[in-house]
């Protein structure tokens, strides 16, 4: 695809605020203008053609010109029209969408951390080895687990590697086994990865709680299950008291217990995977431990494991030798590399700094404080958005709209869209799936007091709005950069060219 850069150019205006559309980088180019100043030398000016031969030069890729004034602009202007993690409350459930402090970020500005390469022999890294053996310490005293692989780069990518463990596993003992068991209320990354780890899945319903039903989880047991992929607190926010029974019955058919741990913020330092009797968890380190979650940035997913798995987990890692130093060494029966290198190692010191800097102590605040922010939610608009399960939650609450769409014809959706006029991002919607007009709140443990009351009484008015103006909410947002858009055909016919705001 080429692009044709406009002769002239459009100036770049002011801020742009409400629907006013920002002109692209090709929009604002002009022929010869750069955004770039290389240093003079004395080395002469060789042409192209010189340096390089004709057929590998090929057409020139027709690029915008424009001053780093205007770049900036522009991407500065794009971003106040973007809700952001800094900007405010964003209580979009599962998602941990809390503020990250800056120091974390910081830290790993050092060059000593970020301008080294992958592939620096050991002997020059021993600093960045022992941060890897240090981060995969605290994980495993976190998680209650004997040793764990840093390289997967999200959570999806950790399940993934957690399912390739448990076939290496089996295979081992001769033992080849095809189903996996998820709760009905399970994460859809969970499904999706049992299917591309080559296993079936078996679903398991919930109960009137929102619980496993432990008989239909013994009766969907047999010798042929390779394990079960469990969340605890569970994807509706709730905490599956019955975890030993639920791990004794998996364990007596010889299938060993993966624990989703993306939602770590709700148990971290109170409660570990490994006393409820799991074999393998993953960590979103991005959600629980000092990088943001989602915007597209990097992420990271270790995976944990007890002593009878170590020996298969991907390798080279980065491991304490007798003498004092470190090295890279794989383990026996490694199932190989899950990364190209040893992980989004940014992101791994971010959650070292973050967990070296809270302690034990701090640790255990960030669980109480996210358990406290989702039952203060919970029981402060229970008046208008009723629990779907009345009982106490776990960092995250999941409430209803029901009430509000039988006599007033507003949807979870209408009020979702409503929150964003207020000020405040919108929580998950539609989610879980056995939730009827599921909103599904998690305050996150970095939001005040103060915060949660401005958006309970924003959710009070969206509510009496729906008692005298149901209509308008049906048209909200109207205050954003962008209005209602047709979710599924935005899903599925994404326009990426800078006309999309005048396609119809
Ligand atoms: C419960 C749960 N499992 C798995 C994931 C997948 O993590 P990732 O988006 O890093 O792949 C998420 C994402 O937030 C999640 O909430």
């Amino acid at each position: 695809m080429t692009y044709e850069a406009s002769p002239g150019g459009r100036a770049a205006s002011a801020p742009l605020l409400g629907r006013e559309v920002e002109p692209t980088l090709f929009e604002l180019s002009v022929p010869g203008r750069t955004a770039y100043q290389l240093r003079t030398t004395d080395v002469p000016a060789v042409p192209l053609e010189d340096l390089l031969p004709a057929e590998h030069l090929g057409e020139p890729v027709a690029l915008p010109e424009v001053a780093e004034r205007d770049l900036v602009g522009h991407v500065t202007r794009l971003t106040h029209r973007q809700f952001s993690v800094d900007l405010g409350a964003y209580p979009l459930g599962s998602c941990t969408m809390k503020y990250n402090p800056k120091f974390a970020d910081e830290i790993v500005a050092d060059p000593g951390l970020c301008a080294v390469h992958p592939a620096a022999p050991a002997s020059m890294t021993q600093g960045w080895l022992e941060i890897l053996v240090t981060l995969e310490e605290r994980l495993c005293a976190i998680t209650g687990m004997a040793a764990a692989t840093l390289q997967p780069a999200a959570g999806a990518a950790g399940e993934l590697t957690g399912l390739l463990l448990m076939r290496a596993y089996h295979r081992a003992r001769g033992d080849e086994r095809r189903r996996v068991l998820i709760p009905d209320s399970a994460h859809g990354t969970n499904p999706a990865s049992v299917t591309l780890g080559g296993y079936e899945v078996t679903t398991v319903a919930s109960n009137e709680h929102g619980l496993v039903d432990l008989d239909a989880l013994r009766a969907a047991l047999g010798p042929d299950v390779a394990g079960i992929m469990l969340t605890n607190p569970n994807t509706v926010g709730l905490f599956e008291e019955e975890i030993r029974e639920i791990a004794e019955a998996v364990h007596d058919v010889g299938g060993l217990l993966y624990y989703d741990g993306a939602n770590l913020n709700a148990i971290v330092g109170v409660v570990r995977p490994g006393d409820m009797g799991f074999d393998i968890v993953h960590m979103n380190l991005h959600k629980t431990f000092a990088t943001p979650h989602g915007g597209g940035g990097p992420g990271a997913g270790p995976v944990a494991v007890s002593s009878r798995l170590v020996d298969f987990l991907p390798g080279p890692r980065a491991t304490a030798q007798p003498d004092g130093s470190f090295a890279w060494t794989t383990p026996s029966h490694s199932i190989g590399r899950v990364h190209g290198w040893h992980g989004n190692a940014l992101v791994l010191a971010r959650a070292l700094a973050y967990i070296e800097v809270h302690g034990a102590e701090g640790l255990t605040r960030v669980a109480q404080h996210a358990v406290l922010n989702a039952n203060w939610l919970r029981r402060r608009v229970a008046d208008i958005l009723p629990a779907a399960y009345a009982r106490p939650c776990m960092h995250e609450c999941v409430l209803t709209a029901t009430p509000l769409k039988r006599a007033y014809g507003v949807r979870g959706l209408d009020v979702a869209k409503a929150l964003l006029e207020e000020g405040f991002h919108s929580p998950t919607v539609y989610f879980p799936l056995i939730v009827d007009e599921a909103l599904m709140f998690e305050p996150t443990e970095t939001e005040s007091p103060q915060t949660l009351e401005a958006l309970a009484l924003a959710l009070e008015r969206i509510a009496a709005r729906a008692v005298t103006d149901p209509e308008s909410l049906h048209r909200a947002p109207q205050s954003t950069p962008v209005s209602r858009v047709d979710e599924a055909r935005a899903a599925r016919h994404l326009v990426t060219t800078e006309d999309a705001a005048s396609r119809p």
